[in-house]
């Protein structure tokens, strides 16, 4: 299975998982993974499963972020990509021929107070007609300046990334919200 991993981040925790997913990846057939950046969408030619992540900045991701005219301090301050995976995702195709799974890096709490991008993610993706193999899923950061993926959070990245590949290769669409 050819799979595609894009995620953004400012420091680093987005990626870690990202780079555990393709790990994971790596197991089941060719993998592309890199910043949102990085990808172009000609790269997707071919790609049978594609997973999107980033960090959870003010409940969901920096598209949000961006739009919120009070949020300029942040935007100047945290220096995020421009557009971000959602101006990405904004870009393919309306249903694509692949299946999604999203993820985001945050902190801890309850869902509802600390918002998560990978739910916004995964809507944005379902949207596009793509079929989303399972749950938007949230990693752990420890709270604070530096960013960090809390203890654990490592392995429970890789376990997910199993069933995840696993789901995948069976193709079993889930529905959230
Ligand atoms: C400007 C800003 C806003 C944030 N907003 C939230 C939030 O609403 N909910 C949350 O759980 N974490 C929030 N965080 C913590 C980030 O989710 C955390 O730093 C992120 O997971 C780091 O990912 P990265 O290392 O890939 O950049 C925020 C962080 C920043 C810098």
């Amino acid at each position: 299975m050819r799979t595609a991993i894009v995620y953004e981040g400012t420091q680093g925790s987005s990626a870690a998982v990202a780079r555990i997913i393709a790990a994971e990846a790596a197991v089941h057939g060719p993998v592309i993974v890199g910043e949102v950046h990085e990808i172009p969408l000609a790269e997707l030619d071919g790609v049978e499963f594609l997973v999107v992540g980033g960090p959870t900045h003010h409940w969901e991701d920096w598209a949000d972020v961006a739009r919120t005219q009070s949020s300029a301090h942040v935007l100047r301050d945290f220096h995020p990509p421009t557009d971000g995976v959602r101006g990405w995702l904004d870009h393919l195709p309306p249903r694509p021929s692949f299946s999604a799974a999203t993820f985001d890096t945050r902190e801890p709490g309850l869902r509802v107070l600390n918002g998560t991008a990978a739910l916004a993610l995964y809507r944005a993706l379902r949207r596009r007609g793509c079929h989303l193999v399972t749950r938007p899923a949230s990693f752990l950061v420890k709270p604070g300046q530096m960013s960090e993926l809390m203890e654990g959070e490592q392995e429970r990245a890789s376990s997910w990334a199993v069933q995840v590949f696993r789901r995948a290769e069976h193709h079993h669409p889930v529905r959230v919200g």
